[in-house]
């Protein structure tokens, strides 16, 4: 049916329509059709794999208050081109990405004379499109709205977070994204990653975010649609969202939008490696790269969430300076890098009235930053803003200067508020002006050498690769719901939908690593996990500031344990997924970047799994290559190479509920050839690591 209505498309296009265009992947088995209407001018495309539509003829346009820029368009002119070029990464998943696409653009004369061109983007693993303002009289638009749409043939289930979950801290859930159980849905946030009926994946999400509302999603009328985040008009009366005419993006000529962007695989493992988002964003613009560096902290951090510490002065204070000692001694001796404190700052009282450059008196600043200088361990600053973006934008040279006066270069920020104030008022974060404000934020850090680690962001779009100083945000459900959420702590599976959903947009600051699972101040809520399952999160959660979230003392329990914390890196040469399945397991390999050791990891949900991992990754095949051309041989270098493997396993009666410290450590010699049966326990998982055996050197 669906190749009938193709061709019928496509004749359709060919015959009536003389500005119809059509693109074709790399490979070409995928193909976009674009079509500006002969009568009406209006503007859609479609998307084929090989003979079968998987797009159906769906919505482009802007409406803005200017003009309705979705029909009455005229095509004046289509520019093709193509890209193949190899760009390497400030630090990630890969240290290599290829960038293999073809273009076209399509430029546009409405009725109205406004130009706007739109750019498709034709990878082999998908698609992308923004719409573009080139330079004209029109000098500013004010939109109200966006007509992007995706109408899948096929049925489809999306995994997805309702568009007003604060901070994007939500469960993610399963649901029909067409049919009649469709209507039930509200508006979604950006990103959802779909399940096809013909047992393909799908992921829709936008790329390079930096200066317009963030995209939500929706159905109606049988297609997924762009809802965009929009601007707040003070006082804000009511909640209820006035969803016509409301203002989303104030636009000055030349401007492009972000990226809209859906990825199509046949398998997992092709939709996690899939690198669109990456290669859809700039460039990086910061010349020097050399300050910038992955790194694993430790934190004065947890002990506030299970509440046996305060931020705010007292008698359990935790940011103190005899505590930081510890724990930058605790740091050195572990071959931690670095150690965060939160609560070292005036102002936790009221959370209203933060000094970022004013530390308490039981926190000596010069001195511990000068101890941290003398063992090597970086200091990483704290700023939460309470919400009030506008403060902080105001004294950000103030603020990073001080902390790079103290050695200090990872900050991690924070807008507890479910609406910020931006300097345009109170505002979601992800509206237009949250957007720029944490951009700004990015821009100034970097001026001072200065990463971040962004909490209650906006959704990562992938702006890493321009500001590499953007390591990485939070914007999930992470592990601090297990110390005081009032259900209890995420179920087991949350973490098994993660990597498939929140993580495709981005590295992510979920905070793994709880050794220790009785909570006596909130003995209601816990961990789900077994501790291998926690080790496990190391190599299956991709953050390149990745936290040892525990205390010190909970890690010397087991710290024979605690050895893949510290061995374990967070950048990375390759990543694969090895096997998976959303909301229920999945195994990533990762090879160390610039070294020959890997690393892999696994997690389950509440069923325990038996799994079978072959080590044929160890042979440098490049087993998730989306383009199936990359160099495949070894030169024989490593087929015969010996590694020496140490396996963190769930113990055999080890079991989330009743038995979540029952693990073995085994040590055994392997080779690329060898296949090793795993047990992961309900809520369990594991860790491994592999490095070439000295008889090999
Ligand atoms: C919420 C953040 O997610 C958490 O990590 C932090 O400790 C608190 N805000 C305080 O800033």
């Amino acid at each position: 049916m669906k190749k009938i209505l193709y061709f019928c498309f496509v004749c359709l296009l060919l015959g009536a329509c003389t500005s119809s265009k059509e693109l074709t992947s790399p490979d070409g088995h995928l193909t976009l059709f674009f079509d500006c209407d002969a009568d009406n001018g209006t503007i859609r495309y479609a998307v084929a794999r090989d003979s079968e539509l998987v797009i159906d003829p769906s919505e482009l346009g802007i409406i803005a208050r200017e003009a309705v820029l979705t029909d009455r368009f005229r095509v004046t002119g289509i520019d093709h081109h193509s890209e193949d070029a190899t760009w390497e990464t400030v630090w990630g998943e890969e240290r290599l990405i290829r960038d293999c696409h073809n273009a076209m653009t399509v430029h546009l004369l409405h009725q109205s004379g406004i130009n706007m061109d739109i750019e498709f983007r034709l990878f082999n693993d998908g698609f992308a499109f923004r719409y573009i303002f080139p330079e004209q009289e029109t000098k500013t638009l004010t939109v109200t709205d966006e007509t992007s749409a995706y109408r899948f043939t096929q049925n489809a289930e999306a995994w997805s977070i309702p568009w007003r979950t604060e901070y994007y801290e939500g469960l993610w859930q399963k649901r029909p994204i067409n049919g009649h159980m469709a209507n039930t849905l509200d508006t979604l946030c950006s990103p959802i990653t779909i399940e096809f009926a013909d047992g393909s994946y799908g992921f829709v999400h936008e790329a390079a975010l930096s200066d317009y509302p963030a995209q939500n999603l929706y159905v109606r009328e049988g297609a997924l649609r762009t809802y965009l985040t929009p601007w707040l008009q003070e006082p804000i009366k009511n909640e209820e969202l006035k969803i016509k005419n409301e203002v989303k993006a104030y636009v000055e000529t030349p401007f492009s939008t972000p990226w809209r962007m859906v990825i199509l695989t046949k398998t997992l493992p092709e939709l996690v490696a899939s690198r669109i988002m990456l290669n859809l964003n700039e460039p990086c613009k910061i010349e020097d790269t050399s300050w910038i560096r992955p790194m694993k902290f430790m934190g004065i951090w947890w002990g506030m969430h299970i509440k046996t510490m305060t931020w705010e002065q007292g008698p359990i204070h935790g940011a103190t300076t005899a505590n930081m000692v510890r724990y930058l001694h605790f740091a050195k001796e572990h071959g931690i890098d670095a150690v965060l404190a939160e609560g070292w700052n005036l102002g936790w009282e009221d959370w209203k009235h933060f000094n970022f450059t004013t530390p308490y008196p039981d926190w000596d600043m010069d001195y511990l930053s000068r101890l941290a200088d003398s063992l090597g361990v970086q200091i990483v600053g704290h700023n939460e803003t309470g919400g009030n973006a506008a403060d902080y934008e105001k004294d950000l040279d103030a603020i990073y200067s001080y902390h790079a006066g103290h050695g200090i270069h990872a900050i991690k920020t924070g807008y507890v508020a479910p609406i910020i104030r931006t300097t345009d008022g109170l505002q979601w974060n992800k509206g237009q002006s949250g957007v720029r404000h944490y951009r700004k934020v990015i821009e100034t850090a970097a001026k001072y050498h200065i990463m971040i680690d962004n909490h209650e962001p906006v959704m990562p779009t992938g702006l890493q690769r321009t500001y590499p100083n953007l390591l990485t945000q939070e914007g999930v459900r992470g592990q601090e719901w297990n110390a005081w959420s009032t259900d209890g702590g995420s179920p087991c599976e949350h973490v098994t939908v993660l990597p498939f959903t929140r993580i495709m947009a981005g590295p992510v600051d979920y905070t793994p690593g709880v050794f220790h699972f009785e909570n006596p101040v909130i003995p209601t809520t816990r961990v789900h996990s077994t501790l291998m399952n926690q080790l496990g999160l190391f190599v299956c959660f991709y953050s390149p500031l990745q936290m040892a979230c525990d205390l010190p003392e909970h890690y010397m329990e087991h710290p024979d344990a605690f050895r893949f914390i510290e061995a374990v890196p967070c950048d990375w040469e390759r990543s694969l997924l090895l096997d998976g399945k959303i909301g229920d397991f999945c195994v990533f390999a990762r090879q160390e970047r610039g070294s020959d050791n890997w690393y892999v990891g696994g997690i389950t949900d509440e069923q325990a799994r038996e799994i079978d991992i072959p080590l044929s990754f160890l042979n440098d095949q490049m087993v998730n290559d989306p383009y199936g051309e990359a160099d495949r041989s070894t030169g024989g270098r490593l087929e015969m190479v010996n590694y020496k493997a140490v396996l963190y396993l769930d113990a055999e009666d080890a079991n989330w509920q009743t038995r979540p410290y029952a693990y073995d450590i085994e040590e055994r010699d392997v080779t690329a050839s060898d296949t090793l049966h795993v047990r992961m326990a309900p809520g369990g998982g594991f860790a491994m690591e592999f490095k070439i055996a000295d008889n090999n050197k």
